[in-house]
Formats: structure tokens, sequence, C-alpha cells
């Protein structure tokens, strides 16, 4: 087989990052006189011309309240709202749209699950969460285990970062009610196996909650085939608008949860003496939605969905691949995070040098990259470090990107380390 056709057959020939480029304006200029080289998509990734064009459309012609217009423009926003929301049930694979709730965001949908499940929870029972969580997959269940007398127990991990199988066996036990894992870490890079996890964890009556920020940006998930009774992400990183989020959740439990916030859209009946909640999914979503978001978020799932998803994986563990190699070209440079299995999410240090001067260095050549904690003090406690610097690609960068910021970290190696 030719190499064309063997790249035909992996779907890379078809994959045309150069073109999928065009479609990212905010790629396409100087930063510090240098041609902009963006690594930072794991904080938030940038937004296809069809997301802003989306959102432009919404406010140009139809801008209006939801659900309550006796009028065409009310009409029109309604349909465009709750349209993105069906954009997210299929991308998710939901059962029904009445288990996708609005949020502003992966933080906020983990705080209404671990709120809801509160009333759950007692003195004694135990929170599964992760060494290698996000604090958004922390800090609220530390809150809910202050209010209810439970305990949040960390998972520990591997040195190369993975789960430890062996401390979630020995974790998982009759006093064991919620699993709040992250699907992909946002500082390693791993992807965890959590279809047997949550098998598992089921096996046990567990409530499973998957934090799916890091993933939904490098492939899709299947809540239905997964079994998980909550999944989360954000959309700024699924390139779509900040300020909106998704709480995929089984009807029956968010039936059963009470609401997180109180006020207009999440009521059946006010009155003084008694009120009632809405039907799912608006009991969850109190006030006036972020309309315009939910809609560029659709418009950004529609993207995804036009794009040859083999060719987009494969184009993304060439960049990793290449990052890979080219490790060694740094001396002193060494990898935190080598599961293996991986998305394209380098967290590293360099001997001698902060990673906070890394990131400001690096800036100074045009390359974006994040340094510091990621939001996840427990697991730089663990790898003994204040921060890490890291490089998160996606599918829109290149492979002269990845060289860019090697050839960048040697320089600065040389002349800072
Ligand atoms: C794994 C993970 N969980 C949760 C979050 C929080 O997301 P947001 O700030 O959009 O709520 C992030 C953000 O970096 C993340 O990477």
């Amino acid at each position: 087989m030719t190499d064309l056709s063997m790249a035909k057959k992996s779907g890379t020939a078809a994959f045309d990052v150069e073109a999928i480029r065009r479609d990212f304006p905010i790629l396409d200029q100087q930063i510090n006189g240098k041609p902009l080289v963006y690594l930072d998509n794991g904080a938030s990734s940038q937004k296809p011309i069809a997301v802003l064009d989306a959102m432009d459309r919404y406010y140009r012609e139809m801008h209006s309240n939801v659900h309550r217009g006796a009028h065409t423009l009310g009409d029109r926003a309604t349909s465009a709202f709750e349209g993105a929301r069906e954009k997210v049930r299929a991308f998710l694979n939901a059962d029904s749209t009445r288990e996708i709730i609005w949020t502003r965001g992966t933080t906020e949908a983990i705080n209404v699950v671990a709120n809801g499940l509160a009333g759950r929870l007692k003195p004694g029972d135990e929170i599964l969460v992760s060494h290698m969580e996000h604090h958004a997959n922390i800090v609220p269940w530390q809150m809910v285990a202050e209010r209810t007398g439970a305990k949040v127990v960390p998972i520990q991990i591997t040195p190369q970062g993975e789960l430890d199988p062996d401390s979630f066996n020995s974790l998982l036990g009759d006093r064991t009610r919620v699993l709040a894992l992250t699907h992909v870490s946002n500082v390693l890079g791993t992807v965890n196996p959590i279809a047997p996890l949550i098998e598992q964890a089921k096996a046990h009556g567990v409530i499973t909650v998957i934090d799916g920020a890091q993933a939904v940006p490098h492939f899709q998930p299947d809540v239905q085939a997964l079994g998980c009774d909550f999944y989360v992400f954000s959309s700024h990183k699924l390139f779509g608008p900040t300020g909106v989020g998704v709480l995929y959740g089984k009807a029956q439990l968010l039936e059963e949860m009470p609401p997180f916030q109180g006020g207009g859209e999440m009521i059946e009946r006010v009155s003084f003496e008694r009120t009632t909640w809405n039907v799912l999914p608006y009991k969850f979503e109190a006030g006036t939605p972020p309309v315009a978001e939910a809609i560029g978020l659709g418009a950004a799932i529609d993207y995804l969905g036009n794009l040859d998803r083999n060719g987009m994986e494969a184009s993304e563990n060439a960049l990793l691949t290449r990052a890979n190699e080219l490790v060694e070209s740094v001396p002193g440079m060494e990898i935190i995070g080598t599961a293996s299995q991986k998305v394209p999410v380098m967290s590293f240090k360099i001997a001698g040098l902060h990673p906070s001067d890394i990131g400001t260095l690096l800036d100074q050549q045009g390359i974006a990259i994040r340094t510091g904690h990621h939001c996840a003090m427990p697991l730089m406690d663990f790898y003994g470090v204040p921060g890490t610097a890291r490089a998160s690609f996606a599918f829109y960068n290149t492979l002269e990107e990845v060289e860019q910021l090697f050839t960048a970290l040697q320089k600065i190696q040389r002349l800072f380390a």
C-alpha cells in the first residue's frame, strides 16, 4: 500500500487542516510580531465563523425572550433555542431533550448535581472522586459533604497519570454513594476508562457523574452506551461560546432532584401558600436562559458534525506523537502525564525554569500556552510541583506549530535554564 492510500484509509488525507483554519478567523493574526500559535485549547478553544454567524443572526433577526412570546420573534427564538437543545441531545445520544439542561458551564452543572444529591447523603457516606480532578469536580462535593456529613475520598493515580485500578477497587464499597470522575484529565490528557468503572459503580448502586469538559473537544461520548447518570461539559471548550454549558442527567434522577435555583421559568404554579416546579428540563433553568449562547453551541455541534471525525482524531494523534518525539530535543524537559490513552494535551516542566517564565517567554514568540496549577492543586501536590506548563492542541493545530513550539522551547532552554 502506498503512503497516500494508507493516509486516505486512516482519513488523514481527507482532513485538510489548512482549509479548516480558514474557518477560525482569530487564528490569522500576529502576536508580539509573530504569527499566533494557539496552544491553550484546554482552557478555551476558538470559534468557527459558523458559530459567530449563528449568534449574530440570532441577535439581528430573531432576538426575543424564549417560551413566552405571543409573537413571531418569540417563536423564532424559541424554536432556534430548543433546536440547539435537540442538537446537544443528538451529540450525546441522550434519550430525550428532557434530559438536557442548560447551565453556565461544567462548574455550574456539577454544582446543580451535587446540590441535587445532597438529600441522599448522610454521615459516613462516601463520594469517590479521583486525584486528577479539576477543582470543579472536587469543591462542590466538599461543600455538599460539609452539609451532610459525607466524605470526599480520592482514588489514587499512578505516576504515569492513570487511575490506579487497585485503589478504585478497594475504595468502591458499601459506603460509596457517588462516583464523580473526569472523562479526560485537563492536566495530563489521560482518557479514563470510564465505561467499565461506571458499570462497576452501578453494580454497587452508586450514582455516576462524569466531567466531560476535556473529552468533548476530542471525541463524542454516547451517554446511553456509557450508562452514566450525569454527564457535563462547557460549550466554550467545544468551539462554542462562553456562558453556556450542559448537564445531561437521567430523567428519573432529575425528576427526583430538587431544583438548584428558584425564579421564573422553573415553576409550574406560584402562590404564597405553595409553589410547584415546572417539568424537565425547565425545572433546572431558572430565569432567562443563555439563548444566543445555546444557539452558538448548536452551531458548533453542527460544524463538528460536518468534519471527518476519524481524520480529526488521526490529525490530533499525529500532533501528540510529533510533540512526544521532540521532547528529547529540549534538555531537562519532562512530560507530566504519560498515560497510554491520551488526548493531545502535554503538561511539562523544564529543569531550571519556572512554568510561568516559560509561558511568558513563549508568548513573546507568539505562542500561547497555559501555566500554573490548572485548577488541579491536589494533582500538583501528587507530582510535587507548584505548577506545570501545558500545551493543549485542537484539530486546527498543525505539525508546523508543534515544531515552532519546540524550536521556541529549545531557544528558551539555551538562554535561560
Ligand atoms: C476537566 C475540567 N472540568 C471542569 C472545568 C471547568 O469548566 P468551566 O470553567 O467551563 O466551568 C474545566 C475547565 O478547565 C476542566 O478542564
